[in-house]
């Protein structure tokens, strides 16, 4: 049975409290600055925000990068894509776009710079091992963390096994070096207890590359069996697992295996496991209610990583082109005001639900944390997580405030990565999205603090 019901707005009061929890926020973030992208990243994500012809055509180079081998390639696309007036470039990075056809080792090398840029910015480290300075030095701030390999929707086999095995690398290896970390009992305990040091997450289309939408049972059978030894490696070593939600063609299949996996003997009763969950899916609080119901069933706890979802922009491209009805919700308001909806209903099944609130959007973090406090619950017993290389004031200010804030740290190289990075660019640069008007547009705390229902249609 789920606990709880809501109502489509929150009342004055409840209004009042996360007004007052938000400007509390904000008024520490002042403390903090905001990470400088370099050079030709910020100079081309400032230009992407004033044109969004130019947004789309930047990235689309971005995307392509990684596939070109040579300078002269880099160079044709760069002029391809960006090389024309309609383009959108400024007159001056066009010419030198153009210049490419003479010069292309000029054009690759600044693609190069900026995709480094790019990487420095959002990458922690090229791997786990590299990584374990930077994790040591975040503790004290104190900042937890998940590590994520870069890396997603193998094409291969052998890759995804490949996968497979620097998982199970990385969790001994991580575990092995965090048994000598000084204890930080703000980021290492919930209203529960101990929780482990070493939090991992993984993406599934990362460790199977066979999946048919027309037989979803064998995909689940084939990563559940894949995922099994990553989960056995973390319960030997204490160590917690999040799955990691993609797109939405692989959302009821992750559920499966998570489901699954999770049913397995050996794990029923492992209680470091923990699901994404994305409040832009229209279906997201049918999905939670399924989660809650299955973890009551079982008697057992499991983490929900509550997000908006990094997919937005992909899945409503493919329903438009296939004349599908949208799996996403069309407004941001929409999806913040059903944010705030799940991250209720959560706080609610806290019997059952850890609740882990992954927002770099103050309003919705403040209202996580007026929620909690009007049902009585301690901050060890909520956590707010925030991507790597993003709104490092929000973070500062929540762990300030003595929340458990984690940073989601990818590790491996930017071409690998670079889906990932360029879901950051989207995010970052995004008309309707609260970082561009947090630290870009100087939008007043009052505006970005009103209820999303009140703007949703
Ligand atoms: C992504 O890969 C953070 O998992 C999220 O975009």
């Amino acid at each position: 049975m789920i606990a709880g019901q809501f109502s489509a707005n929150c009342d004055t009061l409840q209004q009042q409290k996360i007004e007052a929890r938000g400007l509390e926020i904000f008024a520490r973030m002042k403390q903090g600055n905001r990470p400088g992208f370099g050079n030709i990243t910020g100079r081309m994500m400032n230009w992407s925000m004033r044109n969004e012809t130019l947004k789309t055509n930047l990235f689309r180079f971005v995307d392509v990068l990684p596939a070109l081998n040579s300078s002269a390639e880099i160079a044709r696309h760069a002029q391809e894509y960006l090389g024309g007036e309609a383009g959108g470039l400024p007159a001056l990075a066009r010419w030198c776009v153009n210049l490419g056809s003479r010069a292309p080792w000029l054009v690759a090398f600044a693609a190069r710079q900026g995709v480094a840029q790019l990487g420095k910015v959002f990458i922690l480290a090229r791997n786990g091992v590299e990584a374990v300075p930077a994790l040591r030095k975040m503790r004290r701030q104190p900042l937890a963390f998940t590590m994520d390999i870069l890396g997603e929707t193998a094409v291969s086999e052998l890759e995804a096994r490949q996968y497979q095995t620097r998982y199970i690398e990385l969790i001994g290896d991580l575990a092995q070096q965090s048994a000598q970390w000084p204890a930080v009992p703000q980021i290492d305990c919930d209203d529960y207890g101990g929780i482990p040091r070493v939090n991992v997450s993984v993406k599934l289309s990362a460790l199977y590359s066979q999946v048919h939408p027309a037989d979803p049972e064998t995909a689940v059978e084939r990563i559940a069996a894949r995922v099994r030894p990553i989960m056995l490696a973390a319960r030997e070593h204490g160590v917690f697992i999040n799955f990691d939600m993609e797109s939405t063609a692989l959302k009821d299949v992750t559920f499966q295996v998570f489901k699954r996996v999770l049913d397995d003997p050996a794990l029923r009763d492992y209680p470091h496991a923990g699901i994404a969950l994305q409040a832009y899916l229209r279906e997201s609080a049918q999905n939670l209610d399924e989660l809650v119901d299955w973890a009551a069933s079982r008697n057992r706890r499991i983490t929900i990583r509550l997000i908006k979802g990094a997919y937005w922009d992909y899945e409503t491209v493919l329903a438009r082109q296939r004349r599908w009805p949208s799996p996403v919700f069309e407004n941001k308001a929409e999806t913040d005001a059903n944010y705030e909806k799940l991250a209720r209903r959560m706080l609610e099944n806290q019997r059952v639900v850890n609740c882990a609130f992954a927002t770099h959007n103050v309003r919705s973090a403040a209202a996580c944390i007026a929620h909690a406090e009007e049902l009585g619950l301690s901050p060890q017993s909520i956590e707010f997580q925030m991507l790597h290389g993003m709104a490092e004031p929000v973070k500062l200010a929540l762990a300030g405030m003595g929340y458990r804030v984690r940073d989601y740290c990818p590790v491996g190289d930017a071409l690998t990565g670079m889906s990932y990075l360029v879901r950051r660019l989207l995010e970052n640069t995004s008309n309707e999205g609260f970082l561009r008007a947090t630290f870009n547009e100087h939008v007043p705390p009052a505006v970005l603090l009103r209820d999303p229902a009140e703007a949703a249609p």
